[in-house]
C-alpha cells in the first residue's frame, strides 16, 4: 500500500510542478523530458528515487541521480540497459518514445557542469 501512495503522490507532483523539478531550458527537449519524468513517476517510483530530493526508505533499486551519476551511464547504455532482462528489476515494455523520454530525464539528472 505505502509503495503506491508513493507513486500516487509522484504522479501528481508530476503533473503539478514538472517546471520546479526539471532544469528550465523552453521547448520540445524540456517537454521530452517531462514525458520522461511522468512515465518514470508512474513505472519507476516505486523502486528507484526519481527526482533530485533525496528519500526514505524501501527503495529495492538505485537513484536515478546516482544511476546518472555514474560514468557508465550515456544514452546507448541506458538503452540496452532497458531493452534487457534483469534478475531483480522487471522488464518495463516501453515503445521507442517512452524509453527515449526516460533516458532523456535520466541523463538531465547528470551534475551540472561545474562553469555551467
Ligand atoms: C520492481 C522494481 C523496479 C522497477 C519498477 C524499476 N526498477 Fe530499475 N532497478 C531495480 C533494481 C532492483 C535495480 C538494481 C538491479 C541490479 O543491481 O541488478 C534497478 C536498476 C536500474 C538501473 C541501473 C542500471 C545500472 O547500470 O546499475 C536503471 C537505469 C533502472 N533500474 C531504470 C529503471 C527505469 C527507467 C524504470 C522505469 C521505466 C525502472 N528502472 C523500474 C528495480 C526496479
Amino acid at each position: 500500500m505505502r509503495s503506491l501512495c508513493v507513486v500516487r503522490v509522484a504522479v501528481l507532483a508530476g503533473m503539478l510542478v514538472p517546471h520546479a523539478v526539471l532544469p528550465a531550458t523552453a521547448g520540445p527537449a524540456e517537454d521530452h523530458r517531462i514525458r520522461g519524468w511522468t512515465i518514470a513517476a508512474q513505472l519507476c517510483s516505486q523502486c528507484h528515487v526519481i527526482g533530485r530530493e533525496p528519500q526514505q526508505g524501501g527503495f529495492v533499486g538505485p537513484s536515478f541521480v546516482r544511476v546518472a551519476d555514474m560514468l557508465s551511464t550515456t544514452g546507448p547504455a541506458l538503452n540496452v540497459f532497458l531493452q534487457s532482462h534483469h534478475d531483480r528489476m522487471p522488464s518495463l515494455r516501453l515503445d521507442r518514445d517512452e524509453m527515449d523520454a526516460v533516458i532523456d530525464y535520466i541523463l538531465s539528472l547528470k551534475a551540472e557542469a561545474p562553469n555551467d
